[in-house]
């Protein structure tokens, strides 16, 4: 795949999906925005990147805050030109019972996995209508086509991810953009290691269909598929990337 004279922004992508998408796009030569709240590992994700004679650039992020997001759009926007790509990665995750959950809690959540592509999008769709030409790739999550107990609240912000992915998709279709999700399940990165099924992810991965956990590639590769010219009449899309853990 070439995204050669393409600019993407990755959020999230000091680690696990994020990471792997951001080095992928980099590999095929999009020059590269990483952005995360964690400075010190954006950086780092930057510098790898260019070793590897890639181009990439850092900013911390905090994806809920408009302010950081256009002023870190604006950065992108200069060091690399006009953005075309825009992979909203960046999440949290909670696991907690409803009747536990408390308002401020979901707010949080609420905030960086779905208003977080309120902000973010509306921050490059101008470069976007203006090129006739953009992809937005929303990351999801298995857990909002399933339902998954202990995750009401993360659920519902990432099941608004797929609402709004097909709501923006039809709107901005004319305009030659595309926007598409795809839906991890039970990939093996920080994130999951960090969850009550941290310490049993060998196990749930014996018994899952192809007998192994994803992988953090796994979902770059989808990602850099719905970027390319080659999915350009796809859109509004849930790209399931869940080794047949569950058929949509
Ligand atoms: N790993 C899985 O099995 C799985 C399953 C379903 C969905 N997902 C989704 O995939 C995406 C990536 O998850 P991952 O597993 O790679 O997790 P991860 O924790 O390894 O990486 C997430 C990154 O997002 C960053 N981040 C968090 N809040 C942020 C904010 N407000 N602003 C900017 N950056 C922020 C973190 O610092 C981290 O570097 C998330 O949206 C997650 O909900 C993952």
């Amino acid at each position: 795949m070439s995204f050669d004279g393409k600019v993407a922004i990755v959020t999230g992508a000091a680690s696990g999906i994020g990471l792997a998408t951001a080095k992928r796009l980099a590999r095929d030569g999009a020059r590269v925005a990483i952005w995360d709240l964690n400075e010190a590992g954006a950086a780092a994700a930057a510098d790898d990147i260019r070793q590897a004679g890639g181009q990439a650039i850092a900013s911390r992020v905090d994806v809920s805050r408009r302010d950081q997001v256009d002023a870190a759009v604006q950065q992108a926007h200069t060091q690399f030109g006009a953005i075309g790509i825009l992979v909203n990665n960046a999440g949290i995750t909670l696991f907690r019972s409803f009747m536990e959950m408390d308002e401020e809690t979901w707010d949080k959540v609420i905030s960086v996995n779905l208003k977080s592509m309120l902000v973010c999008t509306q921050a490059v769709l101008p470069d976007m209508l203006q090129a006739k030409w953009g992809r937005v790739i929303n990351v999801s999550s298995s857990s909002a086509q399933t339902g998954s107990a202990q995750m009401s609240c993360y659920a519902a912000s990432k099941g608004g991810v797929i609402a709004f992915t097909k709501a923006l998709a039809q709107e901005v279709a004319s305009s030659g953009i595309t926007v598409n999700n795809v839906p991890p399940g039970f990939v093996d990165t920080p994130m999951l290691r960090g969850s009550p099924i941290g310490s049993v992810v060998d196990q749930v991965a014996a018994a899952s269909p192809m007998k192994r956990a994803g992988r953090p590639e796994d979902m770059a590769a989808a990602i850099a598929f719905l970027a390319s010219e080659d999915a350009g009449y796809i859109t509004g899309h849930t790209l399931s990337v869940n080794g047949g853990r569950y058929s949509n």
